[in-house]
């Protein structure tokens, strides 16, 4: 049985405009970056909707919030559902927003229609999953998996010299009303709906994607360090060109590595020299690589392949070179369960849809750690994200709404134990 006709479509549109101004860019897109005030204004907004309906409010120390419905057996644990409200400095009105935003609606629509489930539901607005502001991505989810406390990052400094310890605190403390749980209560199942961020959805005219795996991502920061002197008068065997060598890797990397593996992704997203002057040979270049596959093992080649032409060059050019590891996320499977349970609500629905891997990481990788999880895909324009013209049609929401309801009923209504791996 379906209750996709209890999904309110021109409520989540609404509330998906609403978010949207928060932060909104003249583009069309947002920047609510992680921490932010835009992102404090986002979670204060989603809190008081939650305390409007009567649902209660949590935080934990990693300042990811929770909005949880009352289960008759309020004991279990819990179903889970959402994603995460931070965004790209030049982000879309999607990225994040759509998931926890329609976990939302999920929640009001079982609500409105007097629903109880045997499990309370929580929807869940994770910290700062981009990772713009402050590097890595999905640090509310890995210190909600328990990998990393959320004060190993203290020390992160976001682009205007703040410090990661200080708006945690800050955020906290903006949401005096949402109690501070100490312990992470035990989790039945998560379901993360999201954007496809890529072309296959669209191209293939499927309104669902059910994600049975995650690629893995690594982010390095290279530093190559030379001499600054004078761009008239050095010669080519005198120079110390810390860009000469950035440009001569990127370059060697760019030509090779997509080349010869399709599979694989390379990116250098932020480059920065000093001293930055048109007439100087530039003395230090930092940039960042952000490469993705989803086999471990030949991820781990693509670093040592990084490695390797950035330590060519460096020599080449007579730079000293560091390379700092800023993120590292083994590719990740989902529980073939909820898979089944994203399938089966689907077919009741008579909506097409298809298997398929995530080429963008999520909190549902760090979560799938302690609890069965899985995602649910919907298309979006032109494959476009991380971009402001990033677009969904209204009837990709609402069906991605009424899926991710009928799985969560489904789910909050289970007794026994989900998970089968290990
Ligand atoms: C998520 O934002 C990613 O970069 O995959
Ligand atoms: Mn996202
Ligand atoms: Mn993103």
């Amino acid at each position: 049985m379906s209750f996709a006709a209890a999904v309110n479509g021109s409520r989540l549109l609404r509330s998906l405009a609403e978010f949207a101004a928060i932060g909104a860019t003249p583009a069309g897109g947002v920047n609510r970056q992680a921490l932010s005030p835009e992102d404090r204004a986002a979670r204060r907004l989603l809190a008081e909707r939650a305390q409007a309906r009567g649902f209660s409010i949590f935080q934990d120390e990693a300042a990811n919030l929770f909005v949880r419905r009352r289960g008759n057996h309020d004991g279990l644990p819990a179903v889970l559902i959402g994603s995460h409200l931070d965004s790209q400095p030049t982000g879309g009105r999607f990225d994040g927003a759509l998931g926890t935003l329609s976990a939302f609606e999920v929640l009001e629509a079982i609500e409105d229609a007097g629903i109880a489930t045997v499990r309370p539901i929580e929807v869940v607005a994770f910290t700062n999953e981009e990772g713009c502001r402050y590097a890595p991505g999905c640090m509310g989810s890995m210190a909600f998996a328990g990998l990393h406390a959320i004060n190993e990052w203290n020390a992160a400094a976001a682009p205007d010299g703040t410090h990661l310890a200080q708006d945690l605190a800050d955020t906290l403390a903006a949401l005096p009303e949402a109690m501070i749980r100490p312990e992470r209560p035990e989790v039945f199942a998560f379901i993360e709906l999201h954007i496809e961020q890529g072309p296959v959805l669209e191209r293939e005219g499927v309104p669902i994607g059910v994600v049975t795996a995650v690629q893995g991502t690594k982010w390095l920061e290279v530093t190559l360090t030379g001499e600054a002197a004078h761009a008239g008068t050095t010669p080519r065997e005198f120079r110390k060109d810390a860009m000469a060598a950035a440009a001569e890797a990127i370059a060697a990397l760019q030509a090779t590595v997509m080349v010869v593996d399709p599979q694989a992704r390379l990116t250098v997203g932020r480059l920065s020299l000093e001293p930055g002057s048109i007439n100087v040979i530039p003395r230090r270049v930092t940039f960042t690589i952000d490469i993705r596959h989803p086999e471990r093992m030949l991820l781990a080649d693509l670093e040592e392949q990084v490695r390797t032409t950035c330590a060519m060059a460096a020599e080449r050019w007579r730079c000293s070179l560091e390379i700092a590891s800023r993120l590292d996320m083994a590719p990740g499977v989902f529980e073939p369960v909820l898979t089944a349970a994203i399938e089966t609500a689907c077919q009741t629905q008579g909506v097409a849809y298809r298997r398929m891997t995530s080429g963008a990481f999520h909190d549902a990788l760090f979560v799938n750690r302690i609890a069965p999880s899985a995602m649910i895909f919907v298309p979006c324009r032109g494959g476009i994200s991380h971009n402001e013209a990033e677009f969904v049609a209204a009837d990709d929401i609402v069906q991605g709404a009424a899926t991710l309801l009928d799985v969560t009923l489904d789910l909050a209504n289970r007794n026994p134990t989900l998970r089968v791996m290990t």
